[in-house]
């Protein structure tokens, strides 16, 4: 790239600032406040194995999964950087069991819904991880900030997106009009814009879910993959198989090259694993943006009304054609079952 093109992410926010939905900054200073933290969970992944940050905290979160200590210290940071933004009134964050009120900002009108460290059984074996967030407005900023302001349907999200801590450190994000990338310049610890406008294929040729599951998932899953795995010229399957652990990466991927990211329902977890208010819905707002599709299997997964924080959707996303075959397939199987 020739150095006078180089869009900084703080130079692209003042330039789109005309489109965004307030024009006097907040979400830019949000911007600021998540860009500054990133780069500090960025140093410090960069060190782990040299300072005592890898393994265990010692704790477990809401959720019962053990807390690394990586996890503790990403989510410090984030909610110290977006307590000063000065923006920010509530943080919904995977690591707290409840809202975390921001002191002294009772008036703020932004909500922060936040995985602070994804993936995190791939710290310990330098895999990516990184950090979700999605960002909301509360419809009367006048009243005190409640639970309930929080427990917005996604496709009410003002701005959503991750970094991804991997071979490179990237932001991705969307405020609704495209999903751009930036890619973070080491040496001048910039964002620098290097994938403008991402689209995403409408057929893909990757599918990523965890196999050794396989036996629990729904027989329209079982379907759907073994499709995936069949022989065909015409449809250049099989198609390749791709599972790291790590939603942001197995997403990251898929979002630039097309692909399915299934994490089904299972009889033991019949709401599957993965996070809506702070997994499910930023990687749908953002597929969707990028012409891609999410589905809960059931519905559109930025149509779902949540009734908790912590709740859990099953997710089926990623290139359109392909999210759209396999929740066909999920849907006969229900149908043989209503039938039987
Ligand atoms: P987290 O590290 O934030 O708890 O999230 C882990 C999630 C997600 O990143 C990944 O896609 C999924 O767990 C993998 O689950 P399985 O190990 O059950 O496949
Ligand atoms: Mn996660
Ligand atoms: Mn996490």
């Amino acid at each position: 790239m020739s150095y006078s093109k180089v869009i900084t992410l703080e130079q692209y926010i003042v330039d789109q600032q005309a489109l965004y939905k307030d024009a006097q900054g907040s979400l830019s200073k949000i911007f600021r406040s998540l860009e500054l933290a990133a780069k500090m969970v960025n140093r410090d992944v960069r060190k782990a194995g040299l300072v005592d940050i890898l393994g265990n905290q010692g704790s477990t979160n809401i959720q019962g999964e053990e807390q690394k200590k990586l996890d503790v210290i990403a989510n410090d940071i984030f909610i110290a950087s977006l307590s000063r933004s000065g923006e920010v009134c509530m943080i919904i964050s995977e690591e707290n069991d409840d809202v975390y009120y921001v002191e002294g900002a009772e008036n703020e009108k932004y909500i922060v819904a936040m995985d602070p460290l994804d993936g995190s059984s791939n710290i310990d074996v330098n895999a990516s991880i990184g950090t979700i967030f999605s960002i909301y407005t509360r419809k009367n900023p006048m009243s005190k900030p409640t639970v309930e302001d929080c427990l917005q349907k996604g496709k009410h999200q003002v701005a959503a997106g991750y970094f991804i801590y991997g071979s490179s450190t990237m932001l991705v994000y969307s405020t609704g009009v495209g999903v751009n990338g930036f890619t973070l310049d080491d040496s001048i610890q910039e964002f620098c814009l290097s994938h403008p406008n991402i689209q995403t294929p409408a057929d893909g040729k990757i599918f990523s879910v965890n196999e050794g599951n396989l036996e629990d998932f729904p027989q329209g899953v079982q379907d759907y993959i073994s499709f995936c795995k069949a022989k065909d010229k015409a449809t250049n399957r099989p198609y390749s198989a791709r599972y790291i652990g790590s939603l942001i990466a197995d997403f990251h991927r898929n979002l630039l090259k097309g692909g399915i990211f299934i994490y089904p329902p299972t009889e033991k977890s019949p709401n599957g694993k993965l996070r809506l208010m702070y997994e499910c819905n930023t990687m749908a707002f953002l597929v969707e943006q990028a012409g891609g599709a999410a589905s809960t299997g059931t519905e559109r997964v930025l149509d779902v009304k949540p009734t908790e924080l912590h709740q859990r959707v099953p997710m089926f996303v990623g290139s359109k054609n392909m999210v759209d075959l396999a929740v066909a397939m999920l849907n006969e199987e229900f149908a043989t079952a209503v039938l039987a």
